[in-house]
């Protein structure tokens, strides 16, 4: 896959040992279905999950899911190695989700298994596996920039805000200021790494639109371009709130066309609405036109409409 075209606004965690789930995730469109072997699933069951999970990602899918995630457990927990050998021997695989990422050896110790198995095997020419670490403790955050050093397979990060409390002792309330630090640097880190994909933590009151819908909202602001989903009831708002607005493309586009008009006037600052528009502002209209043209929209028809603006 490549990065720099990776749409991962939703994260759908699918339970890896119930067989409901993993079917009822054939008919759901995310942009990510991550499998989860970890959290989700008790330790008497792990080995019949890497099967279950194994098995659902065989199965083809809609063409809207455009990744397959595995969530496998942790390197520490001494059980990765089992799971990344069952299920990389499904060619459909695109992604690993590692949790409780807190150095680089941990990727390595991935990147490792991943590329032995695939050497090793039929599957040699299939595309390269990405990965998404999970931070989620004080000492991934203190070692950020080593582990988004570590490999050029890792495409994103995820804030994990139950471990996080877990470890920090923290009282998470509604309006996230205690998580403010820890995701903030988490998505500066990635940005500095130029890793395209950053997802917000869970959303776990899963029967409330409204507080779904803030709390997208506010990891937008922040930086964040997707969020961790449970239940397919979240993945209309997640979608609906990481994709640019209808206002927003309608704004960049307005911006890009008059930039251009602009830059053939030698004009490097000009101003819209009575704001100034200056480099980084039409740079920032350009990757909303971007990211509109990956979630579907149809810009052309947009610019058509706006055509005639003028830098003013
Ligand atoms: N993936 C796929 N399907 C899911 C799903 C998920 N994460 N969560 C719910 N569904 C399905 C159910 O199977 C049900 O399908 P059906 O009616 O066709 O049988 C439908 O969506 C409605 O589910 P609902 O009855 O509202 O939910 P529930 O009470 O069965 O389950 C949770 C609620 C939270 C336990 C469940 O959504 C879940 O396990 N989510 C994932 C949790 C997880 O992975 N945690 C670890 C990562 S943080
Ligand atoms: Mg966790």
């Amino acid at each position: 896959m490549a990065t720099s075209n990776i749409l991962r606004r939703s994260l759908l965690y699918v339970p890896g040992s119930s067989q409901r789930m993993l079917d009822k995730s054939r008919s759901l469109v995310a942009d990510c279905i991550a499998y989860d072997l970890e959290d989700s699933v008790t330790p008497s069951r792990k080995a019949d999950a890497r099967i279950l999970v194994r098995n659902a990602i065989d199965q083809p899918l809609p063409s809207e899911i455009k990744e397959r995630a595995v969530r496998i457990n942790s390197v520490s927990s001494g059980l990765a190695l089992g799971d990344l050998t069952e299920v990389l021997k499904s060619p459909n695989l695109s992604t690993i989700v590692i949790p409780k990422v807190e150095s680089a050896s941990d990727l390595h110790f991935v990147n490792d298994v991943i590329s032995h198995t695939l050497s090793s095997s039929s599957s040699a020419q299939q595309p390269p596996i990405s990965l998404i670490a999970l931070i989620e403790s004080a000492k991934s955050i203190m070692n950020l920039s080593a582990i988004c050093a570590s490999t050029p397979s890792l495409s994103g990060l995820i804030f994990a805000a139950a471990d996080f409390s877990l470890d920090l002792s923290i009282t998470q309330t509604p309006s996230l200021t205690e998580f403010l630090y820890a995701r903030s640097a988490i998505v500066t880190a990635a940005r500095a790494y130029n890793l395209p994909s950053t997802i917000d933590l869970v959303c776990t009151e899963f029967k409330d639109e409204d507080v779904l819908r803030d709390e997208c909202l506010n990891g937008k602001r922040m930086g964040f371009n997707g969020k961790q989903c449970i239940h397919p009831s979240q993945l209309g708002t997640v979608h609906e709130v990481f994709a640019p607005s209808g206002g927003e493309v309608d704004w960049a586009v307005r911006v890009v066309v008059a930039d251009e008009k602009a830059a053939r006037a030698g004009r490097g600052a000009w101003s819209l609405d009575g704001k100034m528009i200056d480099v980084p502002v039409a740079e920032r209209a350009k990757a909303i036109v971007k990211k509109a043209t990956l979630c579907g929209v149809d810009v052309e028809s947009v610019r058509r409409r706006w055509k005639v603006e003028e830098p003013q």
